[in-house]
């Protein structure tokens, strides 16, 4: 469905759910469950019940079943009853969309992003989330003022209090260790902001995403909130030599004007101490991994971050080599960047621009978000207005949300408030696409196969 376009026109009001019934309106997790399942966790409950009562055990034990109930077999496989966000004091009540993740957004640009910039923030927009964006010192200071002044007179920013712009901008070289110390800083200045998002994302003024927040939040919500995605392998291939034994310095780590990467002799041999992994610099963390990451109590990554200082292309590594070093943390990869990406063939160090004959293509990966777009390309307004629930359509601030359960029935996304129905969700078939790739890459046999290998 979907790839002629044809499916892709409509409304949350008019969307289909994709689990089927429940109308399409307002749907939030947990979703019902398919029919065996209600069957047989019955039984479950049943037998669980009879061995409570056998051992003496009364009423405690019987709440705890009932929360087992609603659960799907699969989601039950998710979320056991050991996990921390199901076992709460009886008291404590849980509120309405607990089980609705929260994404934390690392949006970067240089110079000239300013405007595109701000259009992915718009399309990525949701109040549940939390977003750091960034123009690096490369950008005119003007931008970045006028960056910083946009987002502080953003009415609607301003009341849900989840933008924020990192003031002092980073010197980031692409291909250096300055890129990997701007997305840990991130990552820092999301966990000192909020003990309380479960995915970082990190995306550059030049992504675009090919379906709504109510979409990505619905399916991730069905999700252990352990799995990271990043695209890895220890076949380093040519890499081996292009990369890991050249051995080079970033003036961006101590110089105030811009300048390349330049290398330094002898090269060094290939590490034993770890082993090497690369992939893509597009990646989605769980916030464990970042913790883990940025806390830094394991004393692994600090020494990958400090070897990574001198190795080319750094930020298509070090998270990999980290992962796939920390056993605690293989058996949660999965493959898989959640990019649409089109590389030329044979690869060259940029992938290709993409545009309007790459719809169909885009839309069929089921992928959230697709690289890369030249500034308002005309395929951006039609993922707006076909993908996006007519985002911009109206001109107006606030016609430039993409229009979700959060903007409620009269979508007057402008009107929004904080921690107020931010968990209602309206997912269209963005989340069907979304939930298939799922399918593939973390429930099936793939997810354990294709793990630091
Ligand atoms: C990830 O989380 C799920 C659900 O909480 C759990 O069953 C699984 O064991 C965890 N995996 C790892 C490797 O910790
Ligand atoms: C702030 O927004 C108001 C109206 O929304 C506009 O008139 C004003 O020019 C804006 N100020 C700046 C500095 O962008
Ligand atoms: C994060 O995003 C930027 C885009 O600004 C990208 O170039 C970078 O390599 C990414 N990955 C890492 C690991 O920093
Ligand atoms: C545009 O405005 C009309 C009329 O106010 C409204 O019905 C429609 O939902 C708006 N569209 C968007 C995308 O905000």
């Amino acid at each position: 469905m979907g790839l002629n376009g044809r499916d892709e026109h409509h409304s949350p009001s008019s969307a289909k759910s994709p689990r089927g019934g429940g109308g399409g309106e307002h749907n939030s997790p947990p979703i019902s469950c398919p029919r065996g399942g209600a069957v047989s966790s019955f039984l479950l409950a049943a037998a669980l019940l009879t061995f409570s009562l056998s051992i003496g055990i009364t009423a405690t034990l019987a709440v705890t079943f009932s929360t087992s109930l609603s659960l799907c077999p699969m989601q039950a496989l998710f979320f056991p009853a050991t996990s921390a966000r199901f076992v709460q004091p009886e008291s404590d009540v849980r509120p309405p969309g607990a089980d609705v993740p929260r994404l934390a957004y690392l949006i970067s640009g240089s110079r000239g992003d300013l405007d595109r910039l701000w259009r992915v923030l718009h399309a990525l927009y949701h109040p549940r989330n939390l977003y750091v964006v960034h123009l690096d010192l490369k950008s005119p200071v003007e931008d970045r003022l006028e960056l910083a002044t946009r987002v502080g007179n953003n009415t609607v920013f301003q009341r849900i209090g989840n933008v924020e712009v990192i003031r002092r901008a980073n010197m980031v070289t692409y291909r250096g260790p300055t890129m990997v110390a701007h997305t840990l800083h991130a990552c820092a200045v999301l966990l000192r902001r909020s003990r309380d998002w479960d995915w970082f994302i990190n995306l550059s003024a030049s992504d675009y995403p090919l379906m709504t927040q109510d979409d990505i939040l619905h399916v991730f919500s069905t999700l252990p909130r352990n799995v990271s995605f990043m695209e890895h392998t220890s076949n380093l291939g040519q890499k081996a030599e292009g990369r890991a034994k050249p051995l080079i310095v970033d003036p961006g780590l101590y110089m105030s004007a811009k300048k390349e990467v330049f290398n330094v002799w002898p090269a060094r041999q290939l590490p034993t101490a770890f082993k090497l992994y690369t992939g893509s610099a597009w990646v989605v963390l769980s916030r464990d991994f970042v913790e883990y990451v940025v806390w830094g109590w394991d004393n692994l990554p600090r020494t990958l971050l400090m070897y990574y200082a001198n190795f080319v292309s750094s930020p298509e590594g070090y998270f990999q080599t980290v992962l796939c070093n920390a056993p605690s943390f293989v058996r949660t990869v999965a493959n898989h960047d959640l990019h649409h990406i089109q590389w030329d063939v044979p690869a060259r160090q940029h992938p290709r621009a993409l545009g309007l004959p790459d719809r169909d293509g885009m839309v069929g990966s089921g992928t959230p978000f697709a690289r890369k777009f030249e500034r308002d390309d005309p395929v951006l307004d039609v993922i707006d207005a076909d993908l996006l629930l007519g985002r911009g359509r109206n001109g107006t601030a606030a016609g430039m949300f993409v229009p979700g359960g959060w903007c409620g029935q009269h979508r007057d996304c402008g009107a929004a408030r904080a921690n107020v129905d931010d968990w209602v969700l309206s997912p269209g078939p963005g989340a069907e696409r979304l939930r298939r790739l799922m399918d593939r890459i973390v429930r099936s046999q793939a997810f354990d196969g294709s793990q630091c290998k």
